[in-house]
């Protein structure tokens, strides 16, 4: 392998399916010169609701199938594996390893003016408690509320972003966050930038979202610096797609979050690794 390759190694993504896209898509727009590789473990998705003890096993095994492509860094493009796993892969494995929780937290204590912050997800993630625990230890007076929303996802992979069945939804979970009058709301499941729309109509102009999938741009681009790596650097960028199912509605949904035509899917078994 020659140098220059080597100065430009891809950033490998990874997520339980396809809502992970929504970091790629920023990645796309801040990097257009990286290359990309993304896993999504469609065979084994959803994370939100298995035990801490597998969710840290798939990510394990999602980080050990990206370092075949000797990727720069891991980005867990996943709430409930950065929640649950991102401690262990972080002392597991040398290369730097990025999750989306950190950066979300820093933003919504940047953004909140009442100290009070919401934070939606799945249930492993809202059970693991990571996200209050990172908030407290930056401000202990901060009251954070987290709530699962399990069918935010199902409605999403719908290609259900807007409509009177999403408002019903939005509206059904978000009630008992509007009534704690939160300021600042971390959309913290990979899904749900999706529905932001939707989500801001019904929580009004005084709440601010926190998409943590533009967050987590500012902690790659230092990751690279430090490392050498320069935007605009000779590359040739590009995306590629390996899932461990090809689902049969993958591509379609895929191309929404992507905003764009995807390209040809790989079929990787990341089991026994
Ligand atoms: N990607 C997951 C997350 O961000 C949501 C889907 C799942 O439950 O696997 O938490």
């Amino acid at each position: 392998m020659t140098k220059k390759v080597q100065k430009n190694k891809p950033i490998g993504v990874f997520d339980s399916g396809l809502g992970g896209l929504t970091v790629v898509f920023n990645l796309q727009k801040s990097f257009p010169e990286k290359e990309i590789i993304y896993f999504g473990d469609t065979a084994r998705l959803p994370y939100g609701n298995k035990s801490p003890e597998t969710i840290q096993n798939y990510a394990r095994q999602n980080t050990r199938f990206l370092l075949s492509f000797q990727p720069e860094m891991v980005v867990v493009a996943c709430h409930t594996a950065s929640a649950l796993a991102l401690g262990k892969l972080k002392t597991e494995f040398s290369l730097p390893i990025v999750g989306v929780l950190a950066p979300a937290v820093k933003a919504a204590l940047a953004k909140t003016r009442n100290g009070r912050i919401g934070i939606i997800g799945t249930s492993a993630t809202v059970k693991s408690n990571s996200y209050p625990a990172e908030i407290k230890k930056a401000n202990p007076k901060i009251k954070v509320y987290g709530l699962a929303c399990p069918l935010f996802v199902p409605l999403v992979e719908e290609g259900l972003f807007s409509g009177p069945l999403t408002n019903m939804v939005v509206a059904h979970y978000l009630k008992s966050l509007k009534e704690k009058k939160i300021d600042t709301l971390i959309l913290g499941c990979t899904h749900y930038p999706m529905l932001k729309a939707v989500i801001a109509g019904f929580m009004g102009p005084k709440v601010t979202l926190v998409d943590p999938s533009e967050e987590v741009m500012p902690e790659i681009a230092a990751q690279l610096k430090e490392r050498g790596q320069k935007a605009g650097a000779v590359s040739k960028g590009g995306l590629r797609i390996y899932l461990s199912d090809i689902t049969p509605n993958f591509r379609k949904v895929a191309t929404s979050f992507l905003k764009k035509e995807l390209p040809r899917l790989g079929k990787a078994n990341v089991e026994n690794l």
